[in-house]
């Protein structure tokens, strides 16, 4: 056997891709991301835990040719996206004895978007067990984290449980145990805050699960296996509590610098009252790195050129980034310059109706900022101020 053994005959034979470098087209992967799959074998069963994204299909196949695989009984999928089913027809065909063991709702999708044949398939309930000699397989379901199909397959002996996308990391590893490290943290931080967020209540409800099981390691299908889950668990407490942090998040894009001086000044005047401030160009900026300052920021004021009498649609996409990420935001707020007229904040507005926050008084100008438009800023800051000490964070 050439993988890699987890625990008592559970292998990884997953693929790291370093060089990948967007995930869903949408956030940057400065580290890459990884694929995870693991075997396990039974004394009677043989299993394969997910499977792997398309482009990586023979390279995965071939892992498992070299590792001597020749027959495969059951393959659990956890979710049905398609960096872990995408290889199935191909599996399918190597492996022609297999059955997909899955839910109802993942089968449905794996069936559109994969065309795959209904005696394939075997469907569990939640709850189920089924044996595989001297394991048994439970699944859980744990819908919305971050499909409606998403489950948990816990093997009963080893304390194991596979979680597919939950808790996961863009987090590429050679020792397949998990280095508790700064780098490792953000890349499960990138990870939540772009795939997670949105179902934060989920996401909560599950920690306490698992929390209240009894589980020796947790493994996810991005990143290494946690060996200590309470690693990643109380990570996941902190980012999904209700609670904010003393922070404001700026993201902004300013055309002629008139912008930005307003941004600079406010960064300046709420670092002075013991506020953490994270301005954010967004033209340059790695969108990924804006969605990690979303997760626990209380406040974010927006900051945006007017172009055509709309605000700059790097504004607009910032915004409705923010919107569909939902996070726990509090209160937002506007700031921005213009030159001849237009409508600033309607469009952002627009698209952050999913956020339940307060809108604190926007301040809009014409041209470069004169004193009374400063007098505006500080009623802003002292606001904002006087908001983040009421829910006693300063
Ligand atoms: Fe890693 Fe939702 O796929």
């Amino acid at each position: 056997m050439t993988l890699k053994e987890v625990k008592n005959n559970i292998f990884f034979c997953g693929l790291n891709h370093r060089e990948r470098r967007m995930f869903d087209e949408l956030i940057p992967l400065p580290m890459g991301t990884t694929y995870n799959s693991y075997l396990i074998k039974g004394s009677e069963k043989t299993v394969l835990v997910d499977t792997m994204y398309p482009p990586k299909a023979d390279e995965y196949l071939q892992k498992l040719e070299n590792a001597g695989i020749e027959n495969i009984d059951y393959i659990v999928c956890n979710h049905g996206e398609q960096d872990h089913t995408g290889a199935l027809p191909k599996v399918v065909k190597k492996y022609p004895n297999a059955k997909i063991l899955t839910n109802p709702k993942c089968k449905e999708i794996i069936q559109e978007m994969l065309h795959i044949e209904d005696d394939k398939f075997q469907v569990v309930a939640d709850g189920e067990e089924i044996s595989l000699g001297d394991k048994t397989l439970k699944f859980i379901f744990a819908p919305w984290v971050h499909w409606p199909d998403t489950m948990f397959t816990y093997v009963k002996e080893d304390k194991i449980i596979f979680t597919c996308d939950f808790l996961g990391s863009h987090s590429p590893f050679e020792n397949i145990f998990a280095v508790e490290s700064e780098a490792l943290l953000l890349g499960a931080k990138r990870y939540y805050a772009e795939i997670m967020m949105p179902f934060r209540n989920f996401c909560k409800k599950y920690v306490q699960k698992l929390k209240e099981m009894d589980i020796d390691m947790i493994l996810t299908s991005h990143g290494p296996v946690y060996n200590n889950p309470q690693y990643i668990l109380k990570a996941y407490e902190k980012w999904t509590a209700d609670e904010a942090a003393n922070e404001v998040v700026i993201p902004y894009v300013s055309m002629y610098e008139s912008t930005k001086e307003m941004v600079d000044y406010i960064c300046e005047k709420l670092s002075d009252k013991g506020i953490v401030v994270k301005p954010f160009d967004v033209v340059n900026e790695d969108l990924g790195e804006l969605a990690m300052e979303l997760v626990e920021a209380c406040t974010v004021v927006f900051g945006a050129s007017m172009v055509l009498a709309g605000p700059h649609p790097a504004a607009v996409t910032a915004a409705y980034l923010t919107g569909l990420l939902r996070p726990k935001t509090k209160y937002i707020s506007f700031i921005g310059s213009y030159g001849w007229g237009g409508v600033l904040t309607a469009k952002l507005e627009e698209s952050l109706t999913n956020i339940k926050a307060e809108k604190l008084e926007p301040v809009i100008i014409k041209g470069k900022a004169r004193k009374e438009d400063f007098e505006k800023l500080d009623v802003l800051v002292e606001t904002i101020y006087e908001k983040h000490k009421s829910l006693g964070l300063v």
